[in-house]
């Protein structure tokens, strides 16, 4: 059998025709993971499965991590990560965009970019979601990478850039956090959080995909820093900012995007080596549920720094 699939706005396939619920065999295990490691967002429309199903198919990719946090797992299902607003604890993501509330907004980011060793992908399947609002945006740095000219290409190809784990996006320095304001219950440091904190992680500028070889842009906003050792490519610090501005803008452009509106029962994958991902954030109190699941993966892409 093939899978019969249709690209999505700019980067990505929908998977077409395809019921999540059959057995999956060897063949098209291996069919899947092709079409994951070419494309890396496949999204599958308006399925009907359950917590099992979901897990079982999150494994054709890889092992699945266990959330750190036993609050955040599905009780019965300790790989689900539970994802979910619209309740008291809206309270704990609120933040202010344009002085619009919103929960759980984050700008473009790779999962665990700070670790220096980011999962490799994760399932999201919608259980119950909003119309018109809490969207999830997925971006290809590969093809961000291939559309670079050549001389911004080869600059890149000498340059390593560091991670900094900060609390809240208000700290980061490559945000787009003119209008942004935190909540008032937004965590404002790292001890407030009660999370471990992390030493700076540093990247390739460009990596190189495990599986596919692909070059791969490893500049994105969330927790960026800065350029390591700019001088060596006979950059200033300043520059080197700019630089890293300009490529965070190149990032953004939308033609590198797809911005998938859920339906119950949208089940999306992504390839986290490869593609960034966002969330538009809903308003308070608009009631959304979405069980992740986490594909562990055993490259490690960065390094943590001293
Ligand atoms: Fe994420």
């Amino acid at each position: 059998m093939s899978l019969s699939i249709e690209p999505l706005e700019h980067v990505g396939v929908q998977v077409l025709d395809f019921d999540l619920r059959q057995p999956i065999s060897d063949a098209m295990a291996e069919e899947l993971k092709a079409l994951w490691y070419e494309h890396a967002i496949l999204v599958f429309r308006e399925q009907d499965i359950d917590a099992e199903t979901q897990i079982e198919l999150s494994r054709v990719f890889g092992p699945l991590a266990i959330h750190p946090l036993p609050s955040t797992r599905h009780p019965d299902h300790p790989e689900l990560f539970i994802n979910k607003a619209g309740d008291e604890d809206d309270y704990l993501t609120l933040a202010y965009f344009d002085g619009e509330p919103l929960v759980a907004r984050l700008d473009w980011h790779v999962d665990l970019i700070y670790t220096g060793k980011p999962n490799h992908g994760a399932v999201l399947r919608a259980v119950q979601v909003p119309d018109n609002e809490g969207m999830t945006g997925f971006g290809d740095r590969a093809l961000a990478y291939d559309r670079l000219d050549s001389e911004t290409q080869a600059l890149l190809s000498d340059l390593e850039v560091a991670y900094h784990f900060v609390q809240n996006q208000g700290q980061m320095r490559f945000c787009d956090n003119v209008k942004f304001e935190p909540g008032p219950n937004l965590p404002k440091s790292v001890e407030e959080a009660g999370v471990p904190d992390f030493p700076d992680a540093a990247y390739p500028a460009v990596g190189t995909h495990p599986v596919s070889g692909r070059q791969v842009l490893q500049i994105v906003p969330f927790f960026l820093n800065r350029v390591i050792a700019p001088e060596k490519a006979g950059l200033s610090e300043d520059e080197a900012d700019d630089l890293l501005r300009r490529i965070v803008k190149h990032v953004r452009r939308p033609e590198l995007h797809y911005f998938h509106e859920w339906s119950p029962g949208d089940v999306i994958m992504w390839d986290n080596w490869r593609a960034m991902h966002c969330t538009t954030g809903t308003r308070p109190g608009t009631k959304r549920l979405v069980h992740r699941t986490t594909i562990l993966g055993d490259a490690t892409l960065g390094r943590q720094l001293a």
